[in-house]
């Protein structure tokens, strides 16, 4: 160990090399009297043995020496690994004819003149030693900052690793998000068809049963209204043959005749059986439109009458159409024009016709709840053949265009973009599911490659507007199980 101080100066180990006893004795008396530990060696090769058995923290070589000069000797040190860093200084008599240059350039670290003195001698020692240690504790301090960068290369390697990890599991937990989205997406988009499909056959359930429990009876009552209008004449005629030849019938039946109002009942009779009779048919239309709606064609077929499919949907719808407790009737303006007839699923039309009347119905009663002064509630129903836009143009389709138009509440901008997503409503809960439309929307575009559009001013009213292609692209129809 290196010291710092005289306290320690014990522990520091010297080595000098002379060749002359005189010389060796001297300084060796000199700088153990200071405190430190002297060796001796007589010839370079002695000290190199010497020096190899254990390192000194110093040598003061002399340069002079038989066999091996110290020239030679620090040249062997200097090229060893474990003396190298042995501070070496160079002693010789011969100051004018030293080569202080080459001491140097062995790796010498001073040098001292002979005749020495006390002084000069003790002083470079301390100052090789004090640079040692310096060197040494230097070394120690590169030493730690190598340990420390290292360790800090480490650490920014596994920093590194552990973001590369990070960023793996980051990209697998969002991609596994992205399947859970899609996965729910799609359980959504089956629970909605389930709900409508449902909701749809129940109706057409309800439709059907009552359908064919009125059928029945009403065939009766029709049926038999001809026969009911035949006997009528029969006893007309035969009451007009005893007026004619019993003019002067008996008082009591004078008195009956008088108070039944005969002449009233006669005359009555017949307009009685008359709107019996338009409301026997209109009862036959009913059930005849309810079969038409619950029979849901679920076939791809060609359908010639899209009217007949909106018709029944009005029919149904009749009971919310007319006139109310607490409302006026809404009127129901059809402008049917010459359209041909399309390829589709009629059953599933129907269902969309359902859902954007009863929509219009519902915005109407939305609009006259919270309206002061009157007003006319109507629901426009056209259809027409279109060819003139010039995306029909462009892709030579014609379309079939059905508008349903309300004059009702109308529908916000703020939500216009979101009345097609499934289970959006503004309706209370329980009255609306937020399906209509969004089921409305998957028949029209993704079943029949039509379009369902829709265009609304808030207070005045909604267009919507489905488009169903005449001639269906193949795909379109092949898609559909
Ligand atoms: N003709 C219309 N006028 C005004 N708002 C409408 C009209 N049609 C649809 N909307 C708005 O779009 C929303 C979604 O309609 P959609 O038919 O999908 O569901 P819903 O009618 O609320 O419920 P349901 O599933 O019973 O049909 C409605 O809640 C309503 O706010
Ligand atoms: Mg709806």
């Amino acid at each position: 160990m290196l010291p710092q101080s005289p306290s320690i100066a014990s522990k520091v180990d010297i080595l000098i090399v002379d060749d002359e006893p005189t010389n060796l004795r001297v300084l060796s008396t000199i700088v153990r009297s200071h405190g430190y530990q002297v060796r001796q060696a007589t010839s370079g090769i002695v000290a190199l043995r010497a020096i190899r058995i254990q390192p000194p923290d110093l040598i003061l070589l002399d340069i002079l020496m038989p066999e091996m000069d110290g020239y030679q000797v620090c040249e062997q040190l200097k090229s060893n690994s474990q003396t190298r860093d042995i501070p070496i200084i160079f002693l010789s008599s011969l100051v004018s004819g030293m080569d202080k240059a080459k001491a140097f350039q062995l790796g010498g670290a001073d040098y001292i003149a002979k005749p020495f003195q006390i002084e000069e001698v003790l002083a470079r020692i301390d100052y090789q030693l004090t640079l040692r240690t310096l060197q040494v504790q230097l070394q120690h301090k590169n030493e730690q900052l190598r340990e420390q960068n290292e360790q800090l290369k480490q650490e920014m390697k596994i920093r590194q690793q552990t973001e590369v990890e990070l960023r793996l599991s980051e990209a697998q937990l969002q991609a596994r998000t992205q399947q859970l989205q899609q996965a729910l997406d799609e359980l959504k988009l089956t629970q909605t068809q389930l709900v409508q499909s449902e909701k749809m056959s129940s109706l057409g359930r309800i439709a059907a049963g009552i359908a064919h429990e009125i059928n029945n009876p009403i065939g009766f009552i029709y049926g038999n209204l001809d026969y009911a209008s035949e006997y009528m004449k029969v006893l007309r005629n035969i009451i007009n043959l005893y007026n004619q030849h019993y003019p002067q019938p008996h008082p009591e039946i004078l008195n009956t005749i008088q108070v039944s109002e005969l002449d009233f009942v006669l005359q009555d009779f017949p307009k009685v059986l008359e709107s019996m009779q338009v409301g026997a048919e209109r009862i036959r239309d009913i059930v005849l439109s309810m079969r038409y709606f619950s029979s849901g064609e679920q076939a791809y077929t060609q359908q010639d009458d899209i009217h007949k499919g909106l018709d029944s949907a009005l029919v149904i719808l009749q009971s919310r159409i007319k006139e109310q407790t607490n409302r006026v009737a809404i009127e129901v303006k059809k402008e049917y024009g010459e359209i041909p007839s399309v390829n589709c699923y009629p059953g599933q039309l129907n269902h969309v016709f359902m859902n954007l009347l009863s929509n219009a119905v519902d915005a109407i009663e939305e609009k006259l709840k919270i309206l002061e002064e009157p007003f006319h509630p109507v629901i426009k129903i056209c259809t027409q053949l279109s060819n003139s836009s010039k995306e029909c143009q462009d892709q030579n389709i014609k379309w079939v265009e059905i508008r349903i138009v309300d004059n009702g509440i109308g529908i916000g901008p703020q939500i216009q973009s979101s009345i097609f997503d499934p289970f959006f409503t503004t309706k209370p809960v329980g009255k609306g599911t937020g399906l209509g439309l969004f089921i409305s929307y998957s028949i029209i575009v993704e079943q029949h490659g039509g379009q369902l559009l829709c265009n609304s001013e808030i207070g005045k009213g909604t267009e919507i507007l489905i488009r169903l292609p005449v001639e269906v692209p193949q795909a379109v129809k092949s898609g559909y199980h």
